[in-house]
């Protein structure tokens, strides 16, 4: 066996007495870090600050990013042309939508067009929806009321008025829409109803109040 070139230091240690540990720890022992020596809270102004800059740099994306959009940062994007027309509403398309709206068509005329036997008549292959514009403008805007035939079946109830004075006051572009929607959908075949055309019958029946009766209506053209 060979000698370690290096005395071993914990041979020393086994002459240490307990008395002479605990003598040689007692000046530190006083100098250990406390809890609170570390870990400092961050000062509440920081917090505010921090905060601050994060709302205002939230709102300031908000504001002026332009959501990113490629329209808004692509510098080498052609402009609009000046003056281009908007792409226009396909009436049928507003005209569904609007039929669909709770407490409108839908809720009467049902999803499918056809009404309910006994208590609201269908608009499919009616005739009062795919004949006279002049009948079937007044229907929407004024209301209908009193007995009417509708595709052979009897009807007597009544139908609130979209136009002024009813509870949605639907304005002529949503009148043609719905119009030209109902006169296009579930089979039926009519050509579409104008803005115009409903404008124009809205200012000659503007002393209009009460909604009309199947037997008024078939004297008009
Ligand atoms: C509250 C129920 C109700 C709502 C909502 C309603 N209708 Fe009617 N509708 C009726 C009733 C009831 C009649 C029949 C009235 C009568 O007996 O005189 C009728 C009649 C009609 C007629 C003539 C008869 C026929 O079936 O072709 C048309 C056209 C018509 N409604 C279209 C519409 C359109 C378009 C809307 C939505 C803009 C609408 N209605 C919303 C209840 C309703």
């Amino acid at each position: 066996m060979s000698t370690p070139s290096q005395p071993d230091p914990r041979a020393d240690q086994a002459s240490v007495s307990d008395e002479k540990l605990l003598a040689a720890h007692e000046p530190i022992l006083g100098q250990q870090p406390d809890e609170k020596g570390k870990y400092r809270l961050l000062p509440l102004a920081l917090l505010f600050i921090f905060s601050g800059m994060i709302f205002f740099g939230g709102t300031y994306l908000g504001r002026f990013s332009g959501w990113f959009d490629a329209r808004v940062f692509n510098e080498y994007g052609t402009p609009p042309k000046a003056g281009a027309a908007a792409v226009p509403v396909d009436p049928v398309v507003a005209g569904k939508k609007l039929y669909a709206i709770p407490g409108a068509c839908i809720t009467c005329h049902q999803p499918n067009g056809a009404g309910l036997p006994g208590a609201f008549p269908t608009l499919v292959k009616s005739e009062w929806v795919t004949g006279s514009d002049e009948r079937l403008v007044r229907i929407v805007l004024h209301g209908l009321t009193g007995p009417i035939k509708v595709a052979g079946v009897d009807f007597n109830s009544a139908m609130p008025g979209f136009g002024p004075g009813g509870g949605f006051n639907w304005s002529d572009d949503k009148i043609a829409a719905v119009l030209t929607y109902i006169r296009q959908e579930w089979g039926n075949q009519s050509g579409a109803i104008s803005t115009d055309r409903v404008a124009a019958i809205r200012t000659k029946e503007a002393a209009r109040k009460t909604p009309w009766t199947a037997a008024e209506l078939e004297k008009l053209p």
